[in-house]
């Protein structure tokens, strides 16, 4: 088994680790994932928990993408960043530790993009809160992350990832089966709203 393999491998046992749910049980002694939209991420974190336990998630989650993605480059490894980056994203939303019910990637790419192109993470962030500034939701700001990386490897042809960012759009689709089904039931909360949607 090759040392790439084996680099995957820890990507996605880094991406595993459920960040949201460790800070939740050990500071607070709840389940984040039996309240609000029950997912264990940052947003969610932050509608349950507050600021500071939601920023605490958000850096985690994002040096979990940007550790897997240093990987190759540490290693001395002639590989492509982002797959390691992307298997730690894999990681966060099917954890190995929480029974594979983890969060719905964005923190996760976040972090992969600052590593492995910095052009992508500026494209992902201007249109993750361009998207949320206009329409107030975060789960349309971060399906649009997808899109927007998928339209732009489409034009600029020097980028072959094609095929991973059509993939990636699909992934964070399924991801946010939830909030589309609350959106279209009218029971999605926008970003500023303050009561709790129980789903
Ligand atoms: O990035 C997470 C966001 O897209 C949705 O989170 O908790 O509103 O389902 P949540």
């Amino acid at each position: 088994i090759s040392i790439v393999w084996v680099l995957l491998i820890a990507s996605y046992f880094i991406g595993s680790i459920p960040t949201a749910l460790i800070v939740g049980k050990l500071a607070y002694g709840i389940d984040i994932r039996e309240h609000g939209s029950k997912n264990p991420g940052a947003t969610n974190t932050l509608r349950v928990l507050g600021k500071k336990a939601a920023i605490f998630v958000l850096i985690v989650d994002i040096l979990k993408g940007a550790i897997a993605a240093s990987l190759p480059r540490y290693y001395h490894i002639d590989a492509e960043s982002l797959y390691f980056g992307l298997m730690a994203v894999v990681g966060h939303c099917f954890p190995i530790f929480a029974g594979f019910r983890g969060g719905k990637a964005i923190a996760t790419t976040a972090g992969t993009l600052l590593i492995a192109n910095i052009q992508l993470l500026v494209i992902a962030f201007l249109t993750f809160f361009l998207v949320i500034f206009l329409t107030k939701y975060v789960f349309f700001g971060s399906i649009s992350v997808g899109l927007s990386l998928l339209t732009y490897s489409l034009i600029s042809s020097q980028l072959g990832f094609e095929l991973i960012f059509l993939l990636f759009s699909l992934l964070l689709i399924y991801l946010h089966r939830s909030n589309i089904r609350n959106f279209i039931l009218g029971i999605e909360p926008k970003i500023n709203d303050k009561n709790l949607k129980n789903d």
